[in-house]
């Protein structure tokens, strides 16, 4: 059977560690989209492990798949494995042929629209990494698979002919000089050849790529386990999420079928687990109707985000929690949950299941609260508007409950949930409640250890 992990908010929930929570049970841990703008963390043995594209299944052993849906750069790929392996892991990683690759145009490309709109304050605040132009020549049909790196044929002719229209891009339409960027090799398509050729081989010579679709359906025959890893998270989905503040792939549960190549039956039969951080946090622009206020540094569309108001208690919690990006290392902003959002998240994906994560971390606050509902136009709504611009407007109906004390986690997380106080109690069954939706998991520290684990979905 699958087990689908999602992230319902916007990223950094949680999720490498829930799939490692539940990995023992697994075969085969599968990413079906993103790239190398996500970061995973697993502790495992005391030791953290911060991953942008291997699986976190890989940390347990097991053999890592990143999907047809997901862009791969070999560099940072490379980069991963190769540090793994210095910290004495052995990570098996199966690439999918079909997969587009994130050549370094796209990075170069990234930063110069990013740049470009920051000059009217509407840049995303992206991660860097060239997702969003990676995928625009896969549905472009301008795009290079990995499978293409096998072939110097192919390669060569597909690099001859996107490679001058990124270089006229930047030139016609950027109006500026490409050997004056820092990295002009980037738009050069020899330079690009012999490295990304290179790639190939070694991706050949380990027997590194595979058919994902044929490869993971012949798992789910055999009658193995496969979990289908998501990155980023449903606010950030660019369908359903926040457009244009979003990543360009589909988080979301529907993603797991399109993005690995198993049917949505298949996707459908076996468990959708939504994560679910205790409170939110956002790195990059957007709203946030919940938005607590109070960013460290710099982040982009943080200045419309009501400045300053409980700008304490959102430092509290970032330091509480250790909220500053994994890959970036950017501030998070930080706001109370939002139901509204889980509503449509839950909706979007179909959970069977959640898992509520760093409950510990708003522990010892005397009273936190939720945004409930919202109101927009003087209408109550239960869940998100459709547009961003709505979304904006939406005024958080909040909801109080009283807070709850520290305690030893890892000690309630051995004696169950019965072991949680009564407040912490009476915040996870009211998401429960109006999600319609069990916790399955519960998360009161980073270590798989301090999980209370209610339910095994295998
Ligand atoms: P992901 O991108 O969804 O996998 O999440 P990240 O790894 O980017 O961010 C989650 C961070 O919170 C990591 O540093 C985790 O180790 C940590 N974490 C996960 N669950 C919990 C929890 O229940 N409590 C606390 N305090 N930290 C947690
Ligand atoms: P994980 O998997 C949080 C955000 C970026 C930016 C927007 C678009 O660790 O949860 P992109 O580089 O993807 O084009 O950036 O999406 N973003 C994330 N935020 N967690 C992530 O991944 C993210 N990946 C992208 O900050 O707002
Ligand atoms: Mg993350």
């Amino acid at each position: 059977m699958t087990v689908t992990i999602v992230g319902s908010q916007l990223g950094d929930e949680g999720k490498g560690g829930i799939v490692d929570l539940y990995g023992d049970d697994v075969d085969v841990v599968a990413r079906y989209q993103g790239g190398d703008n996500a970061g995973h963390t697993v502790v495992h043995e005391g030791e953290e492990y911060k991953l942008s594209l291997v699986p976190s299944g890989a940390i347990r052993g097991k053999v890592g798949v990143l999907g047809n849906g997901c862009v791969v750069n070999p560099r940072t790929l490379f980069d991963e494995i190769d540090t793994l392996q210095e910290r004495g892991l052995d990570p098996d990683v199966r690439i999918a042929e079909r997969a587009h690759v994130i050549l370094p145009f796209h990075r170069v490309l990234d930063g110069i629209e990013e740049e470009l709109k920051s000059e009217t304050d509407d840049e995303v605040g992206t991660t860097g990494r060239g997702i969003g132009p990676t995928y625009e020549d896969k549905a472009g049909r301008r795009g290079v698979r990995v499978g293409d790196l096998l072939d110097p044929d192919v390669l060569r002719e597909r690099l001859e002919y996107v490679v001058p229209q990124k270089r006229a891009v930047v030139e016609d339409v950027y109006d500026l000089d490409v050997d004056e960027l820092d990295d002009p090799d980037a738009f050069d398509v020899d330079a690009i050849f012999e490295e990304f050729r290179e790639f190939g081989r070694r991706f050949e010579a380990e027997d590194m790529t595979v058919n994902a679709g044929a490869f993971l359906s012949a798992t789910i025959d055999e009658g193995q386990n496969v979990m289908l890893e998501g990155a980023q998270g449903t606010i950030i989905d660019i369908d359903h999420g926040n457009y244009p503040y979003v990543t360009s792939s589909n988080p979301t549960a529907g993603g797991a079928a399109t993005g690995t190549g198993l049917s949505p039956g298949v996707v459908g039969d076996g468990e959708v687990i939504g994560i679910v951080k205790a409170y939110l946090t956002r790195v990059g622009s957007g709203p946030l109707p919940t938005e607590l206020g109070g960013v460290v540094g710099d982040t982009p569309g943080y200045d419309e985000q009501g400045e300053g108001e409980n700008e304490e208690l959102a430092n509290y919690i970032r330091e509480e929690g250790g909220e500053y990006g994994t890959v970036t290392g950017r501030p998070r902003r930080v706001g109370w949950l939002d139901l509204p959002m889980l509503r449509h998240s839950t909706r979007v994906s179909g959970f069977t299941g959640i898992a509520i994560n760093h409950l510990d971390v708003l522990a010892g606050l005397d009273e936190v609260k939720v945004g409930h509902t919202y109101t927009l136009d003087g209408e109550e709504l239960a869940s998100m508007p459709a547009t961003t611009e709505q979304w904006k407007r939406c005024e958080a109906n909040l909801k109080s409950f009283d807070g709850w004390p520290e305690i030893d986690w890892a000690d309630a997380a051995d004696e169950g949930y019965d072991a949680l106080p009564e407040n912490a109690k009476a915040y996870v069954e009211y998401i429960e409640s109006e999600l319609d939706t069990p916790a399955y998991a519960i998360g009161v520290g980073p270590g798989r250890g301090e999980t209370i684990v209610r339910e095994h979905p295998f």
